[in-house]
């Protein structure tokens, strides 16, 4: 069986699992490395996954990876990704670091782990970077995505279906701004 996760909240589709008696589903241990704001959203919701045997965190600041690992009762918490790499249980990792800077050379070196990535955007700074960890991610035949949950913003796809088709024919300038305001007040279904 395949098991496709929303990617707001789980981010990740794809990985095969085996169903077992219990409870149907085989779990997998899942690292997360960075977990600030948006990494720990990630773990919390990890850890209350049925999908997922056991967390592991990783950040670098340690008062947050304590905070962190008390929320999520992480099965380990370490502030050098490497330990992470070295971990053969761990097959997933979530990439949720700033500086963007570092989001190639982590993901890199997952993906050259052997892990399954979920990077969180951008994919990197440049565009050689980001078609080595797609080549590395397709030689090693591992899943590789990138998270950006406004793909699944509702106004952000109904924009999108609209630009292409007869109510939008051309459009001389674009003007985006993101905001927090319900719904009903920017006017989009
Ligand atoms: N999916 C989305 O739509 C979405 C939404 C918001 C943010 N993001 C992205 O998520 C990423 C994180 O954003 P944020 O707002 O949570 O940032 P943040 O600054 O709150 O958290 C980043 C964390 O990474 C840690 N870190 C830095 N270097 C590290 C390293 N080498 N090893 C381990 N930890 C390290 C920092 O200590 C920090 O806690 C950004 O790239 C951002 O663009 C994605």
């Amino acid at each position: 069986m395949v098991l496709f996760c929303a990617a707001p909240s789980i981010g990740f589709a794809g990985i095969r699992y085996r169903e077992t008696g219990d409870t149907g589903v085989q779990q997998v241990e899942v690292a997360v490395i960075g977990t600030g704001w948006c990494g720990g959203i990630r773990a919390e919701t990890l850890s209350r996954s049925s999908i997922v045997d056991k967390l592991h965190i990783c950040d670098i600041r340690p008062d947050r990876l304590a905070e962190v690992k008390k929320l999520t009762n992480a099965a380990t918490a370490t502030s050098d990704y490497h330990d992470i790499l070295k971990n053969d249980r761990i097959k997933v990792v979530y990439i949720s670091t700033t500086p963007e800077s570092n989001h190639y050379p982590i993901a890199r070196d997952c993906l050259k782990a052997g892990k399954h990535v979920l990077l969180e955007k951008p994919i990197a700074l440049e565009l050689f970077e980001a078609d080595e960890l797609i080549e590395i991610a397709r030689r090693g035949n591992l899943k590789f995505t990138i998270g950006y949950s406004q793909r699944f913003n509702t106004k952000l796809a109904y924009a999108r279906k609209k630009i292409p088709s007869a109510s939008i024919r051309r459009a001389p300038t674009a003007t985006c701004r993101r905001s927090t305001a319900p719904m009903t007040s920017c006017g989009a279904p």
